[in-house]
């Protein structure tokens, strides 16, 4: 018998995707000025972990195991479609579904994401005969308009390194100087801003508004996320009115008249709480700003993967939710090897958040046991020894193993949001990235 094929790396499922998205992301992001071009092109130039790509990439595959009637999205619920503006109906939920109906000459041939019994002839003949229909413009299982959304949320990704770099005051990256000493800060925050405008025009041409909109409130989220982290609310959670779902309040549309309401964080009256009660808040600040600052990049990035193969709800939100939770485990896991390796490993400065005046979960551990540790979090380890009394306070808490068994947590909640997910390899390989986000050194 054969022996059983060993899959040795379980990225190659999407290897020519990755080779082809570096080539595709250097076409988006070319401007007509070529010291731009450079710092622009910087991150790219050395290698990146690539996770939220390998995410979108792979939830597309996963999902295109799915059948096409199981997938479905959306139901035409109407027998006989025989005028215009019943026809007007079918091209809009086509456009839905991801097709385009301007250049459908065949239109149920390109159709997918729609119940193929449900489709009817624009012609008043229901459509009888099963079809075979087919993606035709599907590769590996991966739609050019899912490995689009891969570049462009790795562009949107890039872009905030560069100017979290110039925040955080960092000093590499990637092993090499990161882009604020290479080029200055000016140049760095400039070059952020001009990969966003790209993942924006590139976003818009996938002409799907759902896309779009989710895309776009991951961007805001981004930045909500840095602004969280600023102020130093740790031990004050309960200033900030912490929206639990997770979300940004949506945007209301535009009506001309009721302006628009940007979403804050309203102060509150102090009110004396128990340390308890005080550290299970700061928990849950430092959980919301960990989804708004990374998971929701993630999130949303696989739910659009969804949205674009034309699933059904169930199906997006697993996809959704594994991205959150995987997206939370990434960033706790990055928070704890601040504490456990270094920069040599890394390729950026470890050891950083505590300079940064930042309390990240392995000390939020630690001020759990030792409540001494409040006025320290309070004052952001300014004063001479409070960082050292820190670290001392993480190691006797084991706030780093604490740390990794909440990663696990948010590790096991993703692999269950992916058992929803039809078996397959590209399935595997999720479940490997998810293994690989715990255990990775750097
Ligand atoms: C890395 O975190 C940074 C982020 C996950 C997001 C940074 C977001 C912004 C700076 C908001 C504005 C940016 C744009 C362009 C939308 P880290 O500093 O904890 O990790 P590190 O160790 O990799 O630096
Ligand atoms: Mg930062
Ligand atoms: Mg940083």
């Amino acid at each position: 018998p054969q022996p059983k094929k060993i899959i040795n790396d379980p990225f190659a499922l999407v290897s020519e995707e990755m080779k082809s998205m570096v080539k595709s992301i250097g076409a988006l992001i070319g401007s007509g000025h070529p010291t731009l071009n450079r710092v622009a092109s910087y991150y790219f130039e050395a290698k990146g972990k690539n996770v939220r790509p390998l995410i979108v990439l792979l939830v597309s595959k996963s999902l295109a195991e799915i059948p096409i009637e199981e997938r479905t999205r959306i139901a035409i619920n109407s027998s006989d479609i025989n005028d215009q503006e019943e026809f007007k109906g079918v091209s809009s939920a086509m456009s839905f579904a991801g097709a385009d109906p301007e250049h459908s000459i065949t239109p149920l041939r390109i159709l997918y994401g729609i119940n193929p019994k449900m489709i009817l002839n624009p012609l008043s003949k229901p459509f009888e005969q099963s079809v075979d229909v087919k993606r035709l413009d599907e590769e590996n299982g991966i739609l050019p308009r899912q490995r689009r959304l891969a570049e462009i949320t790795e562009i949107i990704h890039t872009s905030s390194l560069l100017h979290d770099d110039v925040i955080d005051i960092a000093d590499s990256r990637r092993g090499r100087p990161s882009g604020n000493i290479a080029f200055t800060n000016k140049m760095s925050i400039l070059a952020g801003d001009f990969l966003l405008a790209r993942a924006s025009v590139a976003l818009s041409r996938l002409r799907n508004n759902e896309v779009t909109e989710l895309m776009s409130t991951a961007i805001a989220n981004l930045v909500e996320g840095e602004f969280m982290q600023l102020k130093n609310t740790v031990l004050q959670p309960h200033l900030n009115e912490i929206d639990n779902a997770g979300e940004t309040k949506r945007i209301p549309e535009p009506t001309g008249r009721v302006p628009l309401k940007v979403p804050e964080y309203t102060l509150q009256q102090p009110v004396s709480i128990s340390h308890e009660e005080n550290v299970s808040a700061a928990f849950e600040y430092y959980l919301h700003k960990t989804y708004l600052k990374t998971a929701s990049l993630m999130s949303k990035s696989a739910r659009s993967a969804a949205v674009l193969s034309g699933c059904n709800d169930e199906l997006i939100d697993h996809c959704y939710n594994f991205g959150r939770n995987l997206g939370l485990c990434f960033q706790i896991v990055d928070d704890m090897l601040d504490y456990t390796t270094n920069e040599e490993i890394l390729g950026k400065p470890a050891g950083a958040d505590l300079k940064l005046g930042l309390a990240t979960a392995p000390v939020l551990y630690a001020w759990q046991i030792k409540p001494e540790i409040g006025p320290l979090i309070a004052r952001k380890f300014s004063e001479p020894g409070d960082i050292e009394i820190a670290r001392a306070a993480v190691v006797e808490a084991d706030g780093v193993s604490k740390t990794k068994k909440l990663a696990e947590k948010y590790r096991d909640a993703a692999l269950e949001h992916l058992r929803c997910l039809p078996e397959s390899d590209s399935r595997s390989a999720l479940e490997f990235l998810a293994n690989a986000v715990v255990t990775r050194s750097k």
